[in-house]
């Protein structure tokens, strides 16, 4: 693969093992991250002249802005920097509703946004992955902020696939199912992934690497050159399945 794939969020989880992919499809990663202690350890796992890290707040259009004006050469951007709740639509404050929509929503939109900007000014195209979630796909029980964050991104993708068609720039979303990361070894308590186990055909969790393929895959224009605008669910056929006694 050519170029750099910005990833935000790529300190752990689904954009590490992204980051990780990319590597060794021979791109050249620049990960940035709000999380000093994530970063220094992926910047150890990732260490190598074809990777950069970042630290910032993607929520933070300057620093957001100021990260992209340093890359030559972005041909590729994952957006996976999020972050959930677990709140009772009855009890969820306000400012915790905000939060997770500015993170997850605002924070994938300015990062797609100004990694758009340098794909445009090289005249070259490139590919845009918003890692969403299952969750925008359907209602999730205590998640009401999460599911909302993760169906705009969803439709995100699909007026930013719109907007960048022109400029010969692809917009996906990924909706992975539960993917055994960080994130869900702290929400995920014994009922959850009883759960989760129970409803998803393939009965297991993803492992971060099989997303991160699927990632890849979207991000290469040679073998997904004619995909732009989808939702693309990777979650052990989770989303599509009917009764399962
Ligand atoms: N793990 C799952 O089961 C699952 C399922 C569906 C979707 N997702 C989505 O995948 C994405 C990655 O999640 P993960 O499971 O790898 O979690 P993770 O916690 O391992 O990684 C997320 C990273 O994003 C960073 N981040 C959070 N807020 C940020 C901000 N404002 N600015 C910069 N960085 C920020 C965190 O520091 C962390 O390093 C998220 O958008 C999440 O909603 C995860």
């Amino acid at each position: 693969m050519d170029g750099i794939v910005a990833i935000s969020g790529g300190a752990s989880g689904i954009g590490l093992a992204t980051a990780e992919a990319a590597l060794a499809a021979g791109a050249s990663v620049a990960i940035a991250d709000r999380d000093p202690a994530a970063l220094a350890r992926a910047t150890m796992t990732l260490d190598g002249p074809r990777t950069t890290t970042r630290m910032l707040d993607v929520t933070h259009e300057d620093a957001v802005l100021a990260w992209m004006e340093q890359l030559e050469g972005v041909r590729g951007c994952v957006t996976s920097a999020g972050m959930s709740g677990v709140t009772p639509a009855l009890e969820t404050p306000a400012a915790q509703f905000r939060q997770i929509l500015d993170v997850n929503v605002t924070g994938s939109f300015l990062v797609a946004q100004a990694a758009a900007r340098r794909m445009v000014a090289a005249g070259q195209g490139g590919s845009i992955v918003l890692i969403a979630s299952v969750s925008g796909l359907s209602g999730m029980k205590d998640r009401v902020a999460y599911s909302a964050s993760k169906a705009a991104v969803i439709n995100l993708a699909a007026a930013m696939a719109v907007d960048l068609a022109p400029h010969g720039i692809r917009v996906n979303a990924v909706c992975p199912g539960p993917v055994e990361t960080p994130m869900v070894r702290q929400l995920h308590d014994n009922a959850t992934r009883a759960a989760w186990h129970a409803r998803v055909p393939l009965a297991r969790y993803a492992q971060p690497e099989e997303i991160a393929q699927v990632v890849l895959f979207l991000l290469d224009p040679a073998r997904s050159g004619y995909l732009t605008g989808q939702p693309i669910p990777v979650d052990g056929g989770f989303s599509t399945a009917g009764l399962m006694p």
